[in-house]
């Protein structure tokens, strides 16, 4: 089985936890993108909170009722691929750039569930790139700061600017994204603290204790797995 096709048999796997009358936190991802087209194809009386306008467009396209974070009742249950899956149902995410409002919404619901082929299961954290999201005012000099709290966490990489043809990535919130090829995250609860002390640090891509459930794409089918 192709990780294409591991991806679809997530997406609607996840898609059958949904009820009629929830409130849905939609991901961001190629492997988001699956369970949405099959949870559109179920046809609930649901409304989505999409974490990303890639993903508002898709469900609008796919005729799926849209709100904003903050609008509605609690959110009941958001489904979302990551980077990487790690021990604990730790998870790096943000490859796509939607850490920020994906993070926003993950906190804002009752359960969380990450979807993802067998790719994404490793045994530590930090073999994909971490993502950091910093504000585009003087982000040249945040990442002094960030490459500080970096090193009171043994890590001596330095962060790379994230470019699409040349140019800085803009984030939907209009921010900048510094990638980190950690090799090994020792303490990701250390590294997420020290991140979040840096002014100018926006959101980073760790998330930790968030996540409920995952289910995970493979050759012999979907299996779930709880921290
Ligand atoms: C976007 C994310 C994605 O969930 C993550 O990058 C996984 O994407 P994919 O399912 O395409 O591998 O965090 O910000």
């Amino acid at each position: 089985m192709t990780a294409e096709e591991q991806k679809r048999q997530v997406g609607e796997a996840a898609a059958a936890l949904v009820e009629p009358g929830m409130v849905v936190g939609l991901g961001t991802g190629s492997t988001a993108v699956e369970f949405v087209r099959a949870l559109a194809a179920r046809k609930l009386d649901i409304v989505g909170v999409p974490t990303s306008e890639a993903t508002a467009a898709l469900a609008t396209e796919l005729g799926i009722r849209l709100s904003e974070l903050g609008e509605t009742k609690t959110i009941d249950l958001t489904i979302d691929g990551a980077d990487e899956i790690g021990p604990g149902l730790s998870l790096i995410k943000g490859a796509g750039g939607a850490l920020l409002r994906e993070k926003l919404v993950w906190e804002a619901s009752r359960s969380c569930v990450v979807i993802g082929d067998a790719s994404k299961c490793v045994k530590v954290l930090g073999k994909f790139t971490l993502p950091i999201e910093v504000v585009a005012f003087g982000h040249k000099t945040v990442v002094a700061r960030i490459c500080d709290a970096l090193a009171e966490c043994d890590i001596g990489m330095a962060p790379v600017l994230r470019r699409r043809e040349g140019q800085p990535v803009r984030t939907d919130g209009g921010n900048v994204i510094y990638d980190v090829a950690c090799g090994v995250i020792p303490e990701p609860a250390l590294l997420a603290a020290a991140l979040k002390g840096v002014t100018g640090v926006v959101e980073h891509g760790l998330f930790l204790d968030l996540a409920d459930r995952a289910l995970i794409g493979g050759p012999d089918g979907v299996r779930e797995l709880e921290p």
